[in-house]
């Protein structure tokens, strides 16, 4: 399974991505879309990445009833986006819905991953809103192996998760881990976070960076840092 960077393309609206990405002439870097450029420009918005050449991981963590988000996963299994998720959340049940939802009629589909825990969520809103007593990185191992169990392709979780997830579902199992900063740059809103080198060491298979590249002075450079780190 490849290693790659996969940017975070956190931008309001279709004219700032193209915008940014129209700085890379050499390379078509992996590009993650979240629901906030998504809601606001619709699926359009994949298709005109796809075809300006990119590989999409497509990022709506879906969460609903088994019949609801295998529906959805068919529509966006015409997308034609290379990976997407869903909330580990929704059970095993919905999971293995999604699964089927997502599978095209040739036997092929996106990589699906799933969210255990949102990094958002501590020890104590888990226990308090959430009404989970476990301790948080066994929930989120569970939560893990219910992915696994699915027929699910991997997880997204922190770098410093990827060696646990690996040893508890196997290393064909994916890592995608956010929380990546170069050593000399700042850690913004992220509280735990690592280096690409080190991300690579822990064995993450994919590395999702956001501001460490879109907000750089120069992009590309900064880009070609995280793969010379990470993949190279
Ligand atoms: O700018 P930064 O590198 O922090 O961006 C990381 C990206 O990964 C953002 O799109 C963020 O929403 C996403 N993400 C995260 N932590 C998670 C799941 C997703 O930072 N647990």
């Amino acid at each position: 399974m490849g290693k790659d960077v996969i940017i975070a393309c956190d931008f309001a609206t279709a004219a700032d991505t193209y915008g940014f990405l129209d700085q890379f002439t050499e390379e078509k870097p992996y590009v993650k879309i979240g629901m906030e450029l998504f809601y606001a420009e619709g699926p359009d918005i994949v298709r005109q990445l796809k075809k300006r050449g990119h590989k999409i991981f497509l990022d709506l963590k879906l969460h609903d009833i088994p019949n609801t988000v295998k529906k959805a996963m068919t529509s966006l299994s015409k997308l034609d986006v290379d990976m997407t998720n869903l909330h580990a959340a929704g059970t095993v049940a919905m999971m293995e819905a999604a699964v089927e939802g997502l599978t095209r009629p040739d036997g092929s589909r996106p990589l699906l991953i799933a969210v255990t825990q949102l990094t958002s969520t501590d020890q104590q809103r888990m226990e308090d809103d959430l009404l989970i007593h476990e301790p948080l990185e066994k929930v989120v191992m569970h939560y893990a192996g219910n992915a696994k169990k699915a027929g699910l392709d991997g997880v997204v979780c922190s770098p410093l998760e990827a060696a646990s997830v690996h040893q508890t579902c196997g290393d064909g199992f994916l890592t995608v881990t956010p929380g990546v900063r170069f050593a000399d740059s700042k850690a913004d809103d992220q509280a735990r976070v690592t280096t690409p080198a080190k991300a690579k060491e822990i064995g993450s298979d994919y590395i999702v960076v956001g501001r460490p590249i879109t907000q750089a002075e120069d992009p590309v450079a900064a880009y070609r840092r995280c793969v010379a780190e990470f993949v190279d």
